[in-house]
């Protein structure tokens, strides 16, 4: 039986973090071996955020070199560059005149990100929406929302749909971005009586969706939010970062309720050590023995026995631009086979037929 086809890709706008590893890149690597695996690097996604050429290159590359470092196997998933998939392309303009631009502007990676392009800050509690469409619509040439980032569900569905992928390993926060690719599918098969596309699904390994905090306290661990462990940290970075991480004044009686930095800390920990280790801290912060200075210690000392084996292959993979290359240019033609194969039915239902 053919196995089910997974596909998943990540933008490339930096250095992966332990959020991407945890969230996206672990469940990857973990998936090889039982499906028909396809992992991209999402450099046109990237581009919707207007980066520099000379580091949006640089960026590929590395994200390339720490897919392999982590684990990747070309020889067992298909890995490829989004933008060698010229067909990807292609079905973006097509499947973009099924898409309404209401939906596109409700979605809440687009509210955000449309928020920053104008220099407003994050959305309150019973926003007026009808005010923020008129600040997009009258946007002066310099504080623009760009139409890319306006259609990045369409773009991101194509990825999916192009290869007919029906699991789909992301972090929780791209879920609605699934939920949009699957009434795309639904619209475009009901529009022509067709069933072209199969809906996809969130796959995660295990157990639930992992959501990986930050040091500074706040919920997430993002690029963004500059509050990032990354797995090229050399040891002497990564410990400063994590001893400077934000915590409490301790508990003061035994039992206490765990603050939200402090219980940020116990969430890495229970990512990165052993259940013994962190079955100790947690007493000792029941009885207030705890010293936070030996938690962080511990944890930076955790988190290197993960990253160091990583970060040692990357930048000797790096170092190999021959292997590179035939990395990425034997996974496009993979990924292009059934891209093009996709492409011409959908041209032939559309209507776009030789006569
Ligand atoms: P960032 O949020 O740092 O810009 P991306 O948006 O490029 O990262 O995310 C790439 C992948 O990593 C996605 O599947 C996303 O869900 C996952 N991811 C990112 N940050 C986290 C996090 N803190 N916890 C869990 N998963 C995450
Ligand atoms: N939007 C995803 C992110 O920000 C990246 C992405 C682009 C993606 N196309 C995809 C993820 C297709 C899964 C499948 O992380």
């Amino acid at each position: 039986m053919a196995k089910e086809i997974v596909l998943s890709g990540i933008r490339s706008t930096g250095n992966l973090h332990l959020g991407n590893y945890y969230g996206a890149l672990r469940n990857f690597v973990r998936m090889q071996d039982d499906y028909d695996c396809n992992f991209f690097i999402a450099d046109l996604h990237a581009l919707t955020t207007n980066p520099d050429p000379q580091q949006l290159h640089a960026s590929v590359k590395q994200i390339l070199a720490e897919y392999l470092a982590a684990g990747l196997d070309p020889e067992k998933s298909t890995i490829y560059i989004q933008s060698d998939i010229p067909e990807v392309s292609e079905l973006y303009l097509l499947l973009n005149m099924h898409v309404g631009i209401g939906e596109l502007m409700r979605t809440a990676s687009f509210k955000d990100k449309a928020r920053k392009a104008l220099g407003i800050g994050p959305a309150t509690e019973g926003a007026d929406d009808e005010a923020f469409e008129h600040q997009i619509i009258g946007a002066e040439t310099n504080k623009r929302v760009n139409a890319g980032l306006l259609t990045y569900p369409t773009l991101m569905a194509v990825d999916i749909l192009i290869q007919k992928a029906t699991k789909v390993p992301v972090g929780k926060d791209q879920e609605q971005h699934l939920e949009l690719t699957r009434r795309f599918a639904r619209r475009f098969n009901s529009f022509y009586g067709v069933d072209l596309f199969p809906e996809p699904q969130n796959y995660n390994f295990g157990a639930a969706a992992v959501k990986v905090p930050g040091l500074d306290g706040s919920g997430k661990m993002g690029k963004s939010e500059g509050n990032c462990i990354y797995l090229i940290d050399d040891p002497k970075v990564l410990r400063k970062k994590v001893m400077r991480a934000v915590t409490d004044e301790g508990p003061k009686e035994p039992n206490q309720p765990v603050s939200q930095p402090v219980a940020n800390l116990f969430s890495l920990m229970e990512l990165t050590s052993a259940p013994e280790v962190v079955a100790h801290y947690r007493q000792a912060y029941a009885d207030c023995s705890i010293r936070y200075g030996d938690l962080k210690k511990q944890l930076a000392e955790d988190i290197l026995a993960v990253t160091t084996p990583i970060r040692e292959r990357i930048n000797d993979i790096l170092a190999n631009e021959d292997y590179l290359r035939r990395v990425v240019a034997d996974g496009a033609e993979r990924a292009r086979a059934r891209a093009a194969a996709t492409l011409a039915e959908v041209r032939q239902v559309m209507g776009i037929r030789k006569f």
